[in-house]
């Protein structure tokens, strides 16, 4: 059986055709992913601007899910199934992916399934690495979200902590924004961070000790937090540069993204291993754009070896938003009988 995936929570649009196999370990292939990033348009106005985000989704979807199929060598009536985006996202993004989807679905007579944005993140560690020795330790670091999962069973997911404030991809974009460095900001501070000197500036990381007064069922000591690390960088950058002094030193741009960069992993790295020790996991997956670091990627690494922990990622290409994860996840909850009822709707605040 072969399955459609259509992502566009965001700012890309990506069309997929993944393939189950019939191996119980590595359950699905991919075919084909096509990914249209819109990276150059927002890169002008330093951020994702919602309105141009839908307007080019709508010019690029017909385009990139023809090439999916295309490149599959795949017809729509080879298809099984087809899986979508329903949430979170941008909600004027996440309609066009849904419209999309219910209107194909309907011409071909199809199944629908509806999707969980970081149900596909945490799908594409199996996507890449085939099933994960489970109770699993799922962290999942994007643009829109830092949160741990408990994975007991394939295809169930339990929080145990998120961050109270801003996600780690989105310190990244902040603190490269008032660096004067570009969107995005992951790759570029990654970049930078290899000629800096990690140690030269001190930053505050975070431990939260208190319960989250807006989820109080969560205990709350695992949470993140990353809006306190923004604002020292930014009071640091302002201390340097103000009462007309030179404008930062490339060599001072680089320790600063170096000593963020080793912040920012630390933290990620300590509390998933943390939660791996507490949940008695005998397995650490990590997925979402911010898994695209390389930092974070070597750390984790050492650490699951260190640790005598398995200790997954998936691959580059499957970090970042793409529809190969989203299929991924589709297939698993069309297996387990979960269609999407006639009056699916885009979600931009879906629960997990
Ligand atoms: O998962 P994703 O593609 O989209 C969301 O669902 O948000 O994640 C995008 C985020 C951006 O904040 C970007 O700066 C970050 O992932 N990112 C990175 C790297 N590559 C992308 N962060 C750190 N290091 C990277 N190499
Ligand atoms: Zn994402």
């Amino acid at each position: 059986m072969r399955i459609l995936g259509i992502e566009t929570s965001c700012d890309e649009t990506s069309a997929a055709v993944v393939e189950e196999t019939g191996d119980a370990a590595r359950p699905w292939a991919i075919r084909s992913n096509i990914v249209a990033s819109q990276t150059t348009i927002h890169r002008e106005w330093g951020g994702v601007v919602p309105e141009l985000a839908s307007r080019q989704h709508l010019r690029d979807i017909c385009g990139v899910v023809d090439r999916a199929l295309d490149e599959a060598a795949t017809t729509w009536s080879d298809l099984g199934a087809v899986a979508v985006t329903q949430g979170p996202g941008l909600v004027g993004s996440l309609l066009v992916g849904v419209s999309f989807a219910k209107a194909a679905a309907a011409a071909a007579n199809l199944p629908l399934v509806a999707v969980h944005h970081l149900a596909g993140h945490i799908e594409s560690l199996v996507l890449q690495n085939g099933e994960l020795p489970l109770p699993e330790i799922a962290l999942v670091v994007s643009g829109g979200h830092t949160s741990l999962y408990l994975v007991d069973r394939p295809g169930h997911y339990e929080l145990l902590s998120r961050t109270r404030d801003d996600a780690a991809g989105e310190a990244y974009d902040k603190v490269a924004k008032l660096l004067g460095l570009g969107y995005p900001g992951g790759p570029v501070i990654d970049r930078l961070s290899k000629s800096g000197d990690d140690r030269a500036i001190r930053l505050p990381g975070t431990r939260l000790t208190h319960a989250d007064r807006n989820a109080p069922h969560l205990k709350g000591d695992l949470d993140f937090s990353f809006s306190g690390l923004k604002t020292a960088v930014l009071r640091l950058v302002r201390e340097r540069e103000g009462a007309g002094a030179a404008p930062l030193a490339e060599r001072e741009i680089a320790d600063i993204c170096a000593s963020f960069q080793r912040t920012v992993v630390t933290t990620l790295v300590d509390r998933a291993f943390d939660a791996a020790r507490r949940f008695g996991a005998k397995s650490i997956g990590v997925a979402g754009g911010v898994s695209a670091n390389s930092r974070l990627r070597a750390d984790l690494m050492h650490h699951g070896r260190e640790r005598e922990m398995p200790t997954f990622v998936p691959s580059l290409a499957l970090s970042t938003d793409n529809a190969a994860m989203i299929a991924a996840a589709g297939l698993r909850k069309l297996r387990a009988g979960v269609l999407a009822p006639a009056d699916m709707n885009a979600d931009p605040a879906l629960a997990l």
